[in-house]
This record gives structure tokens, C-alpha cells and sequence, in this order.
């Protein structure tokens, strides 16, 4: 369960940032003894990371809400980890450090990013 400050209050957001930060916890210990990581694991996780970002961008999208530096954020990120795991094909000697690379962007993206976006989904809501 994560803290309450990153609690956004939209449920389907947040069940989906539950599940990264479990897959991530889950994804360390899986990685502990294995290298290199078989490729539907790395797989699992990017395509973990895109199917959230798009949750994101359909909640905001029938919304009506502005969504184009959010959608930079996401890109850039997938970016990062895309490149990370191609180079962790042969050995996953900086798996952990993209572990928390990713767990930390989440932190920081939540409350810079998905906060804002909860309270315009919440504002298109009520109104
Ligand atoms: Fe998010
Ligand atoms: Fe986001």
C-alpha cells in the first residue's frame, strides 16, 4: 500500500501504482540469483510502465484535460528505461539501481504530475 501523500484519490490510478510498487518489491527478489533477466521479465515491466501511462492519458484524455507535458514526462522516462533494459540484456549488474531509478521517478512524477492530474479529473467530475 503506498503512503498517503502519494495517494492521488482516483481508484483506478491508484490500484495501478500499487501494483508497480509490488511488481517492483516482487521484481528485485526475482532478479536476486537470475542473470541475465529472460526477456518476458524485462518485457513485464515495460509494459507495465506503458499500460499505466496510457490509463493516464484515456482518464485524462475523456476528461478534457490538457495532458502534453504529462505525456513528455512519461515518454522521456519510458525512454530511460527502455535503454537501461536493452543494455541489461547481457547482465543485470544495474538492475537495482534502475529499480530505484524507477521507484524514485514514481515518487516525484505522482506528486508533481498525477496529483494535478487526479484533481482535474476530480474537478470534471463534480462539474
Ligand atoms: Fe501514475
Ligand atoms: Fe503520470
Amino acid at each position: 500500500m503506498l503512503p498517503q501523500n502519494l495517494q492521488v484519490n482516483i481508484p483506478e490510478i491508484d490500484i495501478e501504482h500499487d501494483h508497480l510498487f509490488a511488481f517492483l518489491e516482487s521484481f528485485k527478489e526475482y532478479c536476486f540469483d537470475r542473470s541475465p533477466i529472460p526477456e518476458e521479465k524485462r518485457s513485464a515491466l515495460y509494459g507495465l510502465l506503458v499500460s499505466h501511462f496510457k490509463t493516464e492519458e484515456r482518464l485524462a484524455i475523456s476528461a478534457g484535460v490538457d495532458f502534453s507535458g504529462h505525456e513528455d514526462a512519461h515518454e522521456k522516462m519510458l525512454e530511460t528505461v527502455s535503454q537501461a533494459l536493452s543494455q541489461m540484456a547481457s547482465n543485470n549488474g544495474d538492475l537495482y539501481s534502475l529499480i530505484r531509478y524507477i521507484g524514485y521517478w514514481f515518487e516525484i512524477h505522482i506528486l508533481r504530475y498525477d496529483l494535478t492530474l487526479a484533481k482535474c479529473l476530480t474537478i470534471s467530475i463534480v462539474h
